[in-house]
């Protein structure tokens, strides 16, 4: 008999209450006169040729029925305390009042930028996948195809950690490694983020800006598809505008370009890409005989300054909110 009382109390207090009736409900279901409690009461008068167990089994009950009237009780004023400040809530929402309007605040430019980069791409099936911002040598090098002895790798490039061999990501281009290792193809990523380099703060350079990475591998992608891709990608960010690919180099691309676009009569820099380089799917072994790809990477700061035609890119990261209320109506 023992057990089994042990084993209500166990119940009842593992018992999840919702609400007043709830509580109500169990109280009667407990300690009401037809109760789980009296119940028990009633049986040890039958429970023979022991008085000590009796007694034991009383004693028990009695403070397992403390116990929970003191549960119920301090339950009760819980939910009455509740239901007071619920009350007292309607009592006072005057719903002829003006609105308690906060100030929203509003999307930084880059994240608007960087927003209908994104939207554009997703339209063509790219999917959008973020690698971490503290790497190691081989995601943001070595599986790269910089060679050892890349000026990029040395101090005045490159935030190395102290004490680790981890660095800063220089460039989202990481992502691609990271994701190509563990996906396979066809593979549509886009992948926006913070890089960082070690660069002298100016107008137009920081140690810290934003790039979104682009990435198309499967069987037979070719440069076309490359030059088609990027050339929706402008027409539907900049309308019409007249742009050219320049041949350029990157060590994990090849052939390699820029895309430079005429803007206030100046050819402007917006992004470079060129086809993956055989040398970094052999890398992460992905049979190059088999698959090809093409990949980008935009520069969002560059683009932001050209849009809202500002000239300065330490501002994006002030927090001026003079500066940053600008921007309000894009929320
Ligand atoms: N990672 C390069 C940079 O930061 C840009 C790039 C990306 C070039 C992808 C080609 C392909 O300058």
């Amino acid at each position: 008999m023992l057990n089994k009382i042990k084993k209500i109390k166990k119940d009842f207090f593992l018992l999840k209450i919702n609400s007043l009736s709830e509580l109500e409900i169990l109280k009667k279901k407990y300690l009401g006169k037809k109760g789980i409690l009296n119940f028990f009461f009633k049986e040890i008068k039958f429970i023979e040729n022991s008085e000590l167990e009796k007694k034991k089994i009383g004693f028990y009950l009695n403070s397992l029925k403390k116990d929970i009237e003191i549960y119920i009780k301090k339950y009760k004023q819980i939910f009455l305390k509740k239901k007071k400040k619920i009350k007292k809530k309607d009592y006072f929402t005057d719903f002829t009042k003006p609105g308690n309007k906060k100030d929203l605040g509003s999307r930084h430019p880059i994240s608007i930028i960087e927003n209908r980069i994104i939207n554009i791409f997703n339209k063509i099936g790219f999917k959008i996948c973020e690698g971490p911002e503290i790497e190691n040598d081989w995601y943001n090098f070595t599986a790269l195809n910089f060679p050892y002895n890349h000026p990029a790798r040395e101090m005045q490039d490159t935030f190395f950690l102290k004490k680790s061999n981890k660095l800063l990501r220089t460039h989202t281009s990481s992502v691609q490694i990271r994701y190509m290792e563990k996906n396979t193809p066809p593979i549509r990523v886009i992948s926006p983020g913070r890089v960082y380099r070690n660069e002298k703060i100016s107008s137009n350079s920081h140690y810290l800006f934003h790039q979104i990475e682009g990435f198309y591998l499967d069987k037979k992608v070719s440069f076309k598809d490359l030059k088609n891709t990027i050339n929706f990608f402008i027409k539907n960010f900049f309308g019409k505008s007249i742009t050219r690919f320049r041949p350029s180099y990157f060590p994990f691309t090849e052939p390699s370009a820029e895309l430079d676009i005429l803007w206030n009569n100046k050819w402007l820099e917006i992004l470079g890409c060129g086809m993956i380089d055989p040398i970094v799917l052999n890398n992460i072994n992905i049979n190059s005989e088999i698959y090809s790809g093409f990949a980008f990477g935009i520069g969002i700061e560059r683009i932001t300054l050209m849009i809202y035609n500002l000239n300065d890119i330490r501002d994006f990261f002030e927090n001026d909110l003079r500066f940053l209320k600008q921007f309000k109506q894009e929320f």
